[in-house]
C-alpha cells in the first residue's frame, strides 16, 4: 500500500450535496479511498470508466465526478474494509448473471421463483411437492433477449452452457439426427451441472399437425426428445428452448412435467429500454446531457436489438461520419424514426400469454 501519487480529490471538493472530501486516507491498487464529512467513504476508481459501468441501483452508491477535465466514477460506502472494497471493485467490472440483464423485473422474478430456487434447493421444493422444472420455454417477438438471458441464466446458476441450434443436428442419414439428440444430452451430462439451450426449438420439435412428407422422420426426434427430456432433471440437465411462435411447437412437448414453464420474453420494459441506451452508448463518446427518460419514453415497443444495433449503432455512424462529434439527444431522435419497432400491434396480438 502507497501514497506516494498524488490525490486526484482535494479536501472540500465536492461529492454531492453538502458531502464534501475530508482527506484521502489510503490508496489500494487502483482506487483511491477518501473520508467524507458526513462520516462515510468514497472509492475513486482509477481503472473503471464511468461509461462502462452499469448502475446497479440500490445495491452500490455511486456517483460520477469530474476533475481537471477527467471524468472518474466512484462508490459511496458507508464503512471502508479492504475486503469490500475487493468485492466492489469485482461487482462493477465482472457483472455476471443476472446483473447484466436491464430492466425486465418481473421476468427475473418468475425465473427467480420458478427455475433458479428449486434447482438450487430441490429438498425444500420436493416437501411442498413443487416440481422441479425438466425444461422451460421462453417465447416472444425476436431480437428481445430470449439468447441473452438464458446465457445469463446459466451464469447465474453456476451451471455449463451448451447450445444447440436445429441445423447443428442434422445429418444426411435419415436417422441421423435422432442419433445426434442423444449425444448432445450425453454431452450435457458429461458437463453437468448443465443448461442445454435449443434455440429455435419449434425446428427440432414443430406441432406434428402441420407436418407433411418427413412426418415419421420427425415423429422419431420428437420421441427422442421427449425421452431424454424426462430424466434430465434426474440428470440436473435443464433444457431451455426458445421460439417466435410458441403455436408452433409440439403440444405434446408441452405437457406438464415436460417443458411446462413456458415464459413470455417481452420487449424490454422502460427500465429495459433506458440501460440499453446507456448499455449501447457506453465506451462511445455522448453528450453527457443525454435525456435517458426521454429516449426510453419515445421506444415502446422497440426491440433490445432495435435500440442497440439499430437506433444507438446508426447514431454512432452518423456522429463518426461528422467526425469529432459525441452522439447526442438530436441525433438518437432521427435514428428513431428510421427504425421501425419490429414489434408492432399486429404481432403483439401473438405474442400475448
Ligand atoms: N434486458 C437486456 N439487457 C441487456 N441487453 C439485452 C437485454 N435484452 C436484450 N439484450 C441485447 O439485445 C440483443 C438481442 O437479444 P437476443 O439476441 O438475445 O434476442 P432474441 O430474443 O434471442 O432474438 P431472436 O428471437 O431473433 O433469436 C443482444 O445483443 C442482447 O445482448
Ligand atoms: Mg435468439
Amino acid at each position: 500500500m502507497s501514497n506516494i501519487t498524488k490525490p486526484i480529490l482535494y479536501p472540500g471538493f465536492k461529492i454531492k450535496g453538502d458531502v464534501i472530501i475530508v482527506a484521502r486516507t489510503d490508496k489500494v491498487y487502483f482506487t483511491e479511498i477518501y473520508s467524507l464529512s458526513d462520516g462515510k467513504y468514497f472509492y475513486l476508481f482509477l481503472s473503471v470508466k464511468p461509461n462502462e459501468v452499469v448502475d446497479q441501483k440500490d445495491k452500490i452508491e455511486l456517483a460520477k465526478i469530474s476533475s481537471n477535465g477527467n471524468d472518474y466514477i466512484g462508490a459511496i460506502v458507508a464503512n471502508h474494509s479492504q475486503s469490500q472494497l475487493v468485492k466492489i471493485v469485482d461487482e462493477l467490472t465482472n457483472l455476471r448473471g443476472f446483473d447484466c440483464i436491464a430492466g425486465m423485473r418481473e421476468l427475473k422474478e418468475v425465473l427467480i421463483a420458478e427455475v433458479i430456487n428449486p434447482l438450487r434447493d430441490p429438498e425444500r421444493f420436493k416437501k411442498f411437492k413443487v416440481s422441479i422444472p425438466n425444461g422451460i420455454i421462453l417465447y416472444g417477438p425476436p431480437g428481445c433477449g430470449k439468447t441473452f438471458i438464458v446465457r445469463k441464466l446459466a451464469e447465474e446458476l453456476g451451471y455449463n452452457f451448451v447450445q444447440v441450434k436445429h441445423s447443428d443436428l442434422a445429418t444426411p442419414y435419415i436417422h441421423g439426427s435422432v442419433g445426434n439428440i442423444g449425444k448432445v444430452f450425453a454431452n450435457a451430462q458429461d458437463n453437468a451441472p448443465a443448461i442445454v439451450f435449443f434455440d429455435e426449438i419449434s425446428g427440432l420439435v414443430p406441432n406434428r399437425q402441420n407436418l407433411q412428407g418427413e412426418g415419421s422422420h420427425k415423429e422419431e426426434e420428437i420421441n427422442e426428445f421427449l425421452m431424454q427430456l424426462n430424466d434430465a432433471a434426474d440428470n440436473r440437465i435443464l433444457v431451455v428452448g426458445a421460439t417466435n411462435f410458441i403455436d408452433r411447437i409440439d403440444p405434446a412437448i408441452l405437457r406438464p412435467g415436460r417443458m411446462d414453464k413456458k415464459i413470455y420474453v417481452s420487449p424490454p420494459d422502460f427500465e429495459a429500454r433506458k440501460e440499453l441506451f446507456k448499455l449501447g452508448l457506453s465506451g462511445r463518446p455522448y453528450d453527457k446531457a443525454i435525456d435517458f427518460d426521454e429516449l426510453a419514453e419515445k421506444t415502446d415497443g422497440y426491440s433490445s436489438a432495435d435500440i442497440i444495433e439499430g437506433v444507438v449503432e446508426g447514431a454512432a455512424r452518423i456522429a463518426a461520419n461528422m467526425n469529432d462529434t459525441a452522439i447526442d439527444q438530436k441525433l438518437l431522435k432521427k435514428e428513431m424514426e428510421k427504425v421501425k419497432p419490429v414489434v408492432e400491434e399486429k404481432s403483439k396480438i401473438g405474442f400475448s400469454r
